[in-house]
């Protein structure tokens, strides 16, 4: 059981595509009017509610077949009108008036965004909205891949996508998991879904999961175990290996991160590993833009460098702007989901190629599990319904063993033995570099920030101590100022009636 990509030759099997519903192709839906160039054209629309914003429609020019983006539409003197610009490939020549404007073919689209991609080659993310063409990435141009969104916009769901898609063609993956969410892979869905023809899959047999097996049992191997590994191990043809962190210290997290990253890299540069892809979820927190993480470097030094050595990374974030300006440099292919902060949204419409001010709207809009997909991976920034999951979606902590068949539990208890005996024999020495690295992110690293942070402390009480004092000195000044003041006046108004008297008298006389 797998998810088919739905149509092998768009315009073959693709139900509803003008191919195959004759009069959508043949009916002109709007027609050119005004003023056009090689790379935009005003429209009227000639058959009312069949042309919608961000519709793809298609107009023959000197017997070739372009492909357009509707960007606008507006009602003017009882007609409607649109803006349209070429998407993909140009004319040489501007396009003549009115020439009839028709509604995309799924080929015209696939071929213009660059999605044509061989079913083998691509990577299966879903559909164009609002659409049925099948949007498949090409797996070479996504060695840099980022997916943002808003917390509940879908980036971990489209993430776990793309993770069955790599599983699936053998690929490699190592996830750094955050919150225990991609153990789920091992659970197929509930049920399969018609519109994008994905059907319930395990990858069980394919994924290990590494994890402190007191928050996690349903993991397969112990945190611990993952010390005493090669990068060989961890890096296998076919295999997911996740690295859950639910459940450790943050300083765990931040040190085992570290060295595994650095041991990843290092084992790719000399090619000790074949091209494999590595998920970094929360990337903000192990390369932040302010201040410095203890991974920062590693992370730069991994986007940056690791692409020469099929060291491939997928970053994943709610706040672009939160992002180290290095790695998020580095991003070839963006996934974008909905982003609300207006800032997010800037940073992400101007580090995006090909997005314009334009987008920053759509952007907003987005609903969960829709996003824009621009960059390397396609020609024009692309709009995309995403596939359906073949496994369960897991929330925070997702714990396999609630979810799994009987038989299914069977297996993976089974599985979880063989590796703990294929393990065992470094595990020993692994908990002991375990123990050290803890230590050091416990006993090491703390109590050294914890002391600066003492010394910070003291230093502002001390200052505290001192403001106060000079403070109760001013107050005893300015107290007797006040006094010296009232005497002052005192004596003058003194002076004063005596002056005032003695001139009285001398007036008198
Ligand atoms: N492509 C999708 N298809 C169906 N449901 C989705 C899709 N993407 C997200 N969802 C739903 O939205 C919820 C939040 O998605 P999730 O990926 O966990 O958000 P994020 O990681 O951005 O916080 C999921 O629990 C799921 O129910
Ligand atoms: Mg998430």
């Amino acid at each position: 059981m797998s998810s088919n990509p739905p149509d092998e030759n768009p315009e073959k099997s693709v139900e509803g595509s003008p191919e195959s519903v004759a009069p959508a192709q043949i009916d002109p839906v709007a027609e050119v009017v005004g003023k056009t160039t090689t790379h935009t054209l005003k429209i009227r629309v000639t058959k009312q509610g069949e042309v919608g914003r961000n519709d793809f429609l298609s107009i023959n020019h000197r017997g070739e077949e372009y492909l357009l983006l509707c960007k606008e539409l507006w009602r003017e003197r009882g007609k409607t009108l649109g803006q349209c610009s070429v998407v993909g490939p140009m004319p040489r020549t501007p396009f003549n008036p009115e020439m009839m404007i028709y509604k995309a073919t799924p080929r015209t689209i696939s071929t213009a965004l660059g999605i044509d991609v061989p079913v083998d080659e691509g990577t299966y993310v879903g559909q164009i909205s609002g659409n049925t063409v099948p949007v498949r990435l090409p797996v070479k141009r996504l060695g840099r891949l980022f997916v943002v969104g808003k917390t509940g916009s879908g980036k971990s769901y489209t993430t776990a996508v793309i993770m069955e898609e790599f599983l699936k063609r053998g690929i490699p993956i190592v996830v750094l998991d955050r919150h225990g969410e991609y153990s789920s892979l091992k659970i197929p869905a509930e049920s399969g879904n018609d519109r994008f023809k994905v059907e319930p899959r395990s990858y069980e047999m394919s994924v290990i999961e590494f994890a402190d097996l007191h928050a996690n049992p349903g993991a397969d191997l112990p945190i611990e175990a993952l010390l005493g590994t090669h990068p060989k191990d961890l890096v296998v043809s076919g295999q997911g290996t996740i690295i859950n962190f639910r459940g450790l210290d943050l300083g765990v997290q931040e040190a085992l991160s570290q060295e595994i990253l650095s041991d990843l890299y290092h084992a790719a540069v000399n090619r000790e590993i074949p091209p494999f892809y590595c998920f970094v979820d929360e990337a903000h927190t192990l390369a932040p833009n302010r201040g410095k993480a203890a991974t920062t470097g590693m992370m730069r030094l991994f986007a940056q460098e690791g692409r020469k050595f099929a060291a491939n990374l997928v970053v994943i974030t709610q706040k672009p702007q939160l992002l180290d300006t290095t790695v998020r440099s580095q991003v070839g292919t963006w996934i974008i989901h909905q982003l609300t902060d207006i800032r997010d949204v800037d940073i992400t419409v101007s580090s995006t190629e090909g997005l314009s001010k334009d987008w920053a709207e759509d952007i907003q809009r987005l609903d969960t599990g829709q996003a824009i997909i621009a960059g390397d991976a396609v020609e024009v920034p692309v709009f995309l319904d995403v596939r359906s999951r073949e496994t369960t979606h897991g929330a925070t902590g997702f714990n396999p063993l609630d979810f799994a068949e009987k038989q299914t539990l069977e297996e993976l208890e089974k599985r979880r033995i063989r590796l703990r005996t294929d393990f065992s024999g470094r595990i020993k020495a692994a908990v002991e570099r375990f123990q050290q690295l803890t230590a050091n992110a416990d006993g090491g690293q703390m109590p050294q920030q914890v002391h600066a942070l003492r010394s910070e402390l003291k230093a502002a009480e001390q200052k505290l101590h001192d403001l106060r004092e000079e403070n109760t000195k001013l107050a005893t000044k300015i107290h007797q100022l006040e006094a010296k003041l009232k005497k002052a006046e005192k004596k003058y108004q003194k002076a004063m009636n005596i002056a005032e008297r003695a001139l009285a008298e001398l007036k008198g006389r």
